[in-house]
Formats: C-alpha cells, sequence, structure tokens
C-alpha cells in the first residue's frame, strides 16, 4: 500500500447531524427495502452495535477511497467505478458448504435482516472515517449457505474485470484480489456484509453490489465487490499479504501498540477535518476490544499483524 498522505486531501464538509437524523428519519435503511422499492419509512432504531461518533459526510466516504481495481489514486475510483456494470451480479459459494453454488445477488441476501450499523473505519494508511452502513451480519449468510463442520476460514474474492476495472489492466496486484477470516471472526456479529451506505444501495466505489466491513480491522480487509465466498479448512491467501509479506498479515487487528515497518499505528487523521486537522490516539482493534479480544486469547497479539 502506498499511502499518499494528506496530498489529496481537500476541505470536506461534514454532514450536520440534524440533516443526518432528518435522513435516517427518511430513508427505508434497510437495502431490501429499498430495493423492493417499498416507501414509508420507520425511524431505524440505532443499533447495539453502532458508535456514537458522528458518521463522516457522504463526499468524504465517497471520494476518498481504495479501490485498486480502479487505480492507485484517492479519487480513481469515484472517476472510473461509474462503468462497472452491477447488474446482474452473482456470487460463488464453494468449498465446505450445505449449500454450495452460484448465486443471484438479490438470492443471496433474501431473508437476510438488514440494519443500518455506524462503525469507526481505519485504514492502514492511518486515516480513519465513520460511515453509516446498511448490511447484515456476514453470520447470517454463512448460516443461509449451512457451514460444514471442517470449515475454519473464509475466503473471498473480488470481481475480475479488467475490461471495466482500469487498474486491472496493470499488475498492481496479484488479481483478484483476495481476503480472509477465521471462522470465528466471520461468525462475530460486528462482523458485517454491507449492501448500502447513508441509507441508499453501495456507491461503486465503495465495493458494490456488496462487501466485507470488519471494524476492528484495517481497512484493506474489508474487501469489494465480492464475487467468491469459500469456506476451507485452510489459511487463505490474502492480497496485501502476498504482496508484502513483511508488512501485511493474515489477521491485521488494528493496533496502535506495533507499527506498520513505515509509519507509526498510534495515532491516526480523521478525514473530514481539512488540512489541518488534528490527529487522534489510535485504539486497540480500533475501539472494539471489548467485543473482540476475546477472539485472540492466549495469541501474541505484537504477531497478529
Ligand atoms: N477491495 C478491493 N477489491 N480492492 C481494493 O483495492 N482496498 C481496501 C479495501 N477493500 C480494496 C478493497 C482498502 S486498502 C481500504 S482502506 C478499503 O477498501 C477502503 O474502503 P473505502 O474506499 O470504502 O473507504
Amino acid at each position: 500500500m502506498r499511502p499518499r498522505f494528506d496530498t489529496e486531501l481537500k476541505e470536506c464538509d461534514v454532514t450536520p447531524e440534524a440533516d443526518f437524523i432528518n435522513r435516517r428519519r427518511l430513508m427505508a435503511g434497510a437495502a431490501g427495502l429499498l430495493a423492493s422499492g417499498l416507501i414509508g419509512t420507520p425511524l431505524l432504531a440505532r443499533s447495539r452495535y453502532s458508535t456514537t461518533a458522528k458518521p463522516n459526510s457522504l463526499k468524504d466516504i465517497t471520494t476518498y477511497n481504495n479501490f485498486y481495481e480502479f487505480g492507485t489514486g484517492k479519487s480513481d475510483p469515484a472517476r472510473y467505478a461509474g462503468a462497472l456494470t452491477i447488474k446482474p451480479w452473482s456470487i460463488k459459494v464453494d468449498g465446505l458448504v450445505d449449500k454450495p453454488g452460484t448465486y443471484g445477488f438479490e438470492d443471496l441476501i433474501a431473508g437476510l435482516p438488514t440494519e443500518e450499523r455506524i462503525y469507526r473505519f481505519r485504514c492502514v494508511e492511518a486515516w480513519s472515517m465513520v460511515v453509516p452502513w446498511t448490511g447484515f451480519q456476514l453470520s447470517d449468510l454463512l448460516k443461509k449457505v449451512g457451514v460444514q463442520s471442517g470449515a475454519r476460514f473464509v475466503a473471498f474474492e473480488t470481481l475480475v474485470r479488467p475490461s471495466e476495472m482500469p487498474g486491472q489492466n496493470r499488475a498492481l496486484l496479484d488479481w483478484p484480489y483476495r481476503e480472509g477470516l477465521r471462522l470465528d471472526e466471520a461468525m462475530h456479529p460486528l462482523t458485517m456484509i454491507a449492501t448500502g451506505l447513508y441509507g441508499k444501495p453501495l456507491p461503486k466505489q465503495n465495493g458494490a453490489p456488496l462487501r466485507l466491513v470488519v471494524p476492528w480491522k484495517y481497512g484493506f480487509k474489508s474487501i469489494k465487490s465480492i464475487v467468491r465466498i469459500s469456506l476451507t479448512d485452510r489459511m487463505p491467501q490474502t492480497t496485501w499479504n502476498m504482496q508484502n509479506p513483511r508488512e501485511y498479515g493474515f489477521y491485521s487487528n488494528v493496533n496502535p501498540t506495533v507499527d506498520h515497518p513505515r509509519w507509526s499505528q498510534a495515532s491516526e487523521r480523521p478525514l473530514g477535518g481539512g488540512l489541518f486537522s488534528k490527529r487522534v490516539p489510535t485504539r486497540m482493534f480500533n475501539g472494539y476490544e471489548k467485543e473482540v479480544a476475546g477472539l485472540y486469547k492466549g495469541m501474541n497479539l505484537k504477531k497478529l499483524f
């Protein structure tokens, strides 16, 4: 990952709280309701998993992105992702599952309970934001397809379509982009598949139509535009670990006490504060320590990167 600190950051507005609350009142909040075109929008209860931190503006979240399939610049995804065809979209589910198959996006998510969750998001490049996702727990999807007893990991892959993803015409990474989780991490209630943002379907630059969100891990674990989910008995290969194993590990839990070999992870720069925004301390597991520390009991946290 080549961080481009600050150089491309513009003074961005932050959504006033009142606007956001009004928007929440107006929106269906569930991707399913939106997709079906239902109107009549109840006020969404704040998920018990949501942070009370103020979300970044839609502009911040959709114009400063990492999505190397569209290029390495922070503004490349917003510029080029519009050309991506996301209808139809299918996802192959394979490996140690009871119901393997190639599912249409709508079929795969049908019946899964969606909600809005406001999560902190911390990139390994040391910037952060707060995002109001909509989506469902990955655990619900895994239960739907039936995890077999030998499964220990979940592997994910992003679409490969160089005709619509200009970054894939270059050997920037070993395509497809790959990620993985241990099964207990994947089943943790905080682990989400996001299908929406600010109550609307997920913008393409943020990984439409579906992407992973694992809020206690560095952002690169949150793989976008997923086309394959495999249950395996072996730790899967992951893109950034393949690219640079000295700098990126499988676990990649946010940890302010373990620096990246080239920069400190002790603090972060919240997006949206303008060029002179103050850095704030990074929290262990990105502030989700109480919820997830138990997953790593007895493991050397220094080695988890
Ligand atoms: N997924 C794919 N397929 N390709 C990518 O380049 N970048 C990752 C992650 N998921 C990436 C990806 C990184 S480094 C980060 S920080 C987040 O997406 C950024 O998500 P955002 O653009 O929605 O903020």
